[in-house]
Formats: C-alpha cells, structure tokens, sequence
C-alpha cells in the first residue's frame, strides 16, 4: 500500500510518500518521495526553536511541500469527482479554522489538482511543538476529508523507532537508543508495535545539551552539527579541558546532560579571552563526554538484555564519531549483534518515518480517525 507521511512536530516541515509491504515480523519499505522544509535559518537567529514561527512557516510550506512530494513520487492521481460543493468548503474551513493562513491555498490546491492514489494519511500527534503538532494534524484532516483516504495519528519517537527499516532488515527483540533534541531514551523493542522503556533523561535531551552548549561556544542552532565540526579541527593528544561523563556509572538506564552543559558553561565563564583553540578543545571534549555516556549505558542495556539489534536513531544519530564509537564497541561486545541506524536525511525529523510508523499501526490493527489531538508530551509508546 502507500503511504502518505505529515510531520510538522518541530522546525521541519516534511512530507513523504512510500510503498509498505509485509506483515508485523517482517515489514519492508520503499521510498517514492520525501520532501523537507526546513526552517534553520529562520529559528538560527534566535537560537533554538520559536514555536509561533514555526507554525507560520509550516502553513505557509505545508501546500507547496505537498505539491512537489506528490509529482516526485510519480504515483498515479485520480481526478476529483466533483468540484468542491459549499457544504464541503465548509466543513473544509471548519477543520482548518484555526490555520486562516493555509485554507485559501489549500483550497485552490484541492480545486486544482488530481488526488494521489494513496491508501493512508499519516501524521504526526506528539511529541513536539504544540502549535508546530496542530498545523500538521489540521491539514491532515482537511485532506483526509478532502481526498476521502483514512487518517492515522502516530507518536513522533515511534517513527524515529522505524527508521532504520528503509531498506535494511533487523531481527528483534531489538534495543533502541533515541537521541533527538528532545529525546534521550533506551527502550527494548520486543514487536515493531510493543515497546519497554528502559530508561531516560532526567533532565536535559542529548540534542538539546549539543544546542545548549553550541549557544555556549557562540556557534548557532541547531548546535549538533556545528559542535562536531568544531570539534574535529581538535589535534592534539591531550586535552586541557575534562566534563564529567553524568551518571555513566549509575546501576539504571537513566542519562543527566544538565550537568555537563553546566560544566561547560562554569568552564568558558571562568576564561578571560575564549580562543579559537579553547572553542575547538571544549567541543572535543564536550562531544566525547556525550558519546561516551551514551555508549556505556547502551552496551551495558545490550548485554543485559541479550538483544539481536541495536537501533540508534533521532538526530543525534547522525553524529559520525558516535556511529563509529557504538558500532566499533559492539563489535567487540559481540559481533553478531547488527548495529542500524537510518540511512542518510532520515535521523533528523522526515516524514518517511512517520509514514513507516503509520503502516506498523495499520498492522497492528489501530482503526483511521477523524479527530486527531496534538499532545507535546505523548509519551513513548503512547498514541
Ligand atoms: O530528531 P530531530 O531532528 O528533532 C527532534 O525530534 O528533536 O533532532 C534534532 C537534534 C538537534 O538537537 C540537533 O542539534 C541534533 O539533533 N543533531 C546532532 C547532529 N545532527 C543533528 N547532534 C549531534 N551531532 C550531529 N551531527
Ligand atoms: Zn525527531
């Protein structure tokens, strides 16, 4: 069947269309299009997130989004049967009432263009933006209705979950190690749809501590990036400076990053003149403090739980030193154990995975709805 992914939970406004085969066990995907809007640029300047501007951009992109993802995906349209009939523009203008913005574009969209044969919306319901969360599910009721093709809501974490099945295979039970700018969580992933969460942050999210500690060092948003560029420019053998590896030893699964970032801040308050060579030192460490940290619990969850598969995703995952750290630790953990994270453009926030994650629901029997609520703080495994 395909697919038709919306996520709009933080500052990506992003659309996807796959094709998804297979049942529970053994579900396999292929990409058709995926189209992101990201807004960096825009929330760059003040450094994080700005919920209310991130809603404005995702009803202004939204529609065009859509647009280019549809004629990418090459699949094939249908012609609207009849033209939009009053009762429907209402109805239409009732469901997107709270998006002035977007309902005369999207309307004129609707008018002007067949309707993709696509078997199932997805979107995304938390966690995230609550305002970023309501423009998404709001247009995706609108075309629901508009095209009459069923509706699923999925939980954010659930797609970060899914995403490394494009294209690869893994056998369960699985553990997942999610590190997004608002996650740090090890769950054990027993069935695509049955989740244990194992532990989590008590305090700041890895990604969020690489934002936070990027503002530190001057270095603009979103700091994850930017402080592992910093960081390889670091040379030498030695480092001056050293963080704290925040509960590394501790007997459960839980993380802390608020320390670190604490740390960092004490660290560049107390120097007079910051140096280039300082900046790169601290982001060396800063970077590695945060790997090791995330490294040693999982490979400690791993043998614990005798998993087949370890799962990295969210943003943080595409952090390269943390790859070929986690993958080189495995390895000589226990070699059988495959080590997946998502291919490349599908760590950070994309709707392909919102769509895989759509799919796993379907199988997993979850009935389409009509109305959908935007829950910033869906827990994990919750929809
Ligand atoms: O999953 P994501 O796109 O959005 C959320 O669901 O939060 O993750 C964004 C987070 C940001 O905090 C960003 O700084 C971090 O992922 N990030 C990275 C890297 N690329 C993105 N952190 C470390 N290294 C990276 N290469
Ligand atoms: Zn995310």
């Amino acid at each position: 069947m395909k697919i038709l992914g919306i996520e709009t939970s933080c500052d990506d406004t992003a659309i996807s269309i796959i094709k998804a085969k297979g049942n529970l066990k053994n579900p396999t995907f292929r990409l058709l299009s995926q189209v992101i809007s990201s807004q960096t640029e825009l929330h760059s300047k003040w450094g994080g997130v700005v919920p209310n501007l991130a809603k404005r951009e995702h009803s202004k992109n939204l529609v065009p989004v859509l647009h280019k993802a549809i004629n990418k995906s090459k699949v094939k349209t249908v012609k609207l049967k009849t033209a939009l009939d009053n009762k429907t523009k209402k109805k239409l203008e009732k469901i997107l009432e709270r998006e002035p913005d977007l309902y005369p574009c999207f309307i004129k969209f609707i008018e002007k263009n067949d309707i993709p044969s696509v078997d199932l919306i997805v979107v995304t319901k938390g966690p995230g933006l609550e305002l970023a969360l309501w423009t998404g599910i709001n247009f995706a009721r609108a075309l629901s209705f508009a095209w009459n093709i069923p509706l699923l809501p999925v939980n954010h974490m659930d797609g970060h979950i899914v995403s490394p099945l494009l294209n690869q295979k893994l056998d369960l039970p699985a553990l997942a190690l999610l590190v997004s700018g608002g996650h740090t969580e090890l769950a054990l992933v027993r069935d695509f749809d049955k989740y244990k969460v194992l532990g989590e942050t008590r305090d700041d999210a890895a990604g969020e501590a690489f934002d936070k500690v990027a503002r530190i060092l001057g270095l603009p948003y979103p700091g994850g990036p930017e402080i592992s560029r910093l960081a390889k420019k670091f040379k030498q053998k030695e480092n001056k400076f050293s963080f704290p590896r925040p509960m590394i030893t501790s007997k459960d699964f839980d993380f802390s990053f608020s320390g670190l970032k604490t740390s960092v801040l004490y660290t560049v308050q107390k120097i007079k003149k910051l140096t280039e060579k300082d900046r790169i030192a601290i982001a060396h460490e800063f970077e590695i403090a945060v790997i090791e940290t995330l490294t040693s619990k999982t490979l400690r969850a791993v043998e614990k739980h005798k998993v087949k598969t370890l799962i990295v995703a969210g943003g943080v995952s595409a952090n390269q030193k943390l790859k070929a750290t986690i993958t080189k630790e495995i390895k000589k953990l226990n070699p059988k154990i495959k080590v997946l994270f998502p291919e490349k453009g599908l760590s950070t926030d994309n709707g392909t995975m919102i769509a895989m994650a759509g799919y796993i629901q379907f199988l997993a029997g979850k009935k389409p709805k009509t109305s959908v609520q935007a829950v910033g703080n869906l827990p994990l495994g919750k929809i």
